[in-house]
């Protein structure tokens, strides 16, 4: 439960930086066109296009251009609710711990709103971004804050003088968004091998293991790490908990998945996790799929004699299908496919009846499964689905 005067005095902390809080996309991006001419607007979008190539000096050159004052706040706002839903998490986590390192701290947002909160404590935030430190380092002048200090530092290359007792990285670590992960051992289930080869691969790939090296030895014995990234699908989200496993990183909480809104967005994101070295830690790596959201698959519920034609009897995008077709009733097969796709993922294919219906059922090891259930009438729907995913003749 986060409480409420920390909640206050974040928001108090967000509108000091400018930003604000928009309940619709509409009144966001009126205010982005009050506020910012059709050029700002314009290079605005190029850079951020440039960010998604994943060069680092298009990241830089993004991260300088937003911490610009006319860009600073509109930009920045539109992670308003990451803000609410991570700063006061990150700052109830902090515990007894004197020292802390907020990697890849950007323009210090939160890093200052942590500084207010606990002024016996003290903070170093470090970025690649100059203009992002600049902006800080401003910021931090006009708060007149005496616990904060904020370095340009680039983690891939070096790191400031230690030793820390927590550590912080939350959307900062793993800047790889596009990386499938590691696969599974097969389309029909959800565990990894202990293969070291595809570990190592996927740490060097990400460079998150190099970066973890570098962090836990600023760590102290007993230090902890806080971290929130973009890991939500299981192929990245277990060699991500691997990783900081294997850096002897136990769990002291349970990990939270967090749900909050972007402009034009819901993103499902993390796990939050909190975490110590040592022998304190209570809670085990899960490394299963997320549970169904309290939707469990009931048969007599089937949308029978729906007004929607297109409408099916039940369908199920979410890694829970695997368990309702499994569960199917005198299941017999019609066709089924497994194959091999050129970026090493193998992809399963069905098509059958059962005593629910006729059922499309497409697996594969990046955790995706999808379940589609329509009436015996509708079969040859699932039919041309099922031609067009598997491109053969039927
Ligand atoms: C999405 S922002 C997150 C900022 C902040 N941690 C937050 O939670 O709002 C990511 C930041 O990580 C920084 N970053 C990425 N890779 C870095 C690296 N190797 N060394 C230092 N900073 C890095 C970027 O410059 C950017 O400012």
């Amino acid at each position: 439960m986060i409480n409420d005067s920390l909640l206050q005095s974040l928001h108090s902390h967000l509108a000091g930086w400018g930003l604000r809080q928009f309940t619709s996309d509409e009144s966001y991006f009126q205010w982005q066109r009050d506020t910012l001419s059709p050029s700002e607007i314009t290079a605005l979008h190029q850079r951020m296009e440039g960010k998604r190539s994943r060069s680092s000096v298009d990241e830089v050159s993004f991260y300088d251009a937003a911490a610009h004052p006319n860009i600073l706040p509109v930009l920045y706002s539109q992670r308003y609710d990451y803000y609410v839903a991570i700063g006061p998490r990150v700052a109830d986590g902090l515990g007894e711990a004197r020292s802390i390192l907020d990697v890849g701290c950007g323009i210090g947002i939160l890093t200052t709103f942590y500084a207010r909160q606990y002024p016996d404590k003290t903070f170093v935030g470090i970025d690649r971004s100059p203009a992002s430190i600049a902006r800080a380092q401003e910021q931090v002048k006009a708060l007149g804050l005496t616990n904060v200090q904020f370095e340009c530092l680039d983690l891939d290359r070096e790191t400031p003088p230690g030793p820390f007792e927590v550590i912080l990285a939350t959307h900062a670590l793993v800047q790889a968004e596009q990386d499938s992960g590691i696969p599974s051992r097969s389309w029909k289930t959800f565990e990894r091998a202990g293969e070291i080869q595809q570990q190592a691969d996927f740490e060097r790939r990400t460079g998150i293991g190099a970066r973890l090296d570098r962090l836990c030895a600023l760590l102290t014995a007993e230090g902890g790490m806080i971290v929130f990234e973009k890991t939500r699908q299981l192929a990245r989200r277990v060699p991500l908990q691997r990783a900081l496993a294997a850096r002897g990183l136990g769990l002291i909480k349970q990990p939270e998945l967090i749900r909050y809104r972007l402009v034009e967005e819901i993103a499902d994101d993390g796990p939050f996790y909190v975490m110590e070295r040592g022998e304190s830690c209570q809670c085990h790596w899960d490394e299963l799929p997320e549970p169904d959201e309290g939707r469990p698959f009931d048969r007599t519920k089937l949308k029978t004699g729906s007004t929607d034609p297109d409408a099916p009897l039940y369908e199920n995008h979410c890694p829970s299908a695997q368990l309702v077709w499994t569960q199917l009733h005198e299941k017999q097969v019609f066709k089924e496919t497994t194959s091999q796709e050129p970026d090493g993922r193998q992809v399963h294919v069905e098509l059958g009846e059962a005593e629910e219906g006729i059922y499309l059922y497409c697996a594969n090891t990046f955790d995706q499964r999808q379940l589609v259930i329509v009436e015996p009438a509708r079969k040859g729907m699932l039919e041309s689905y099922y031609k067009e995913i598997t491109s053969l003749p039927l």
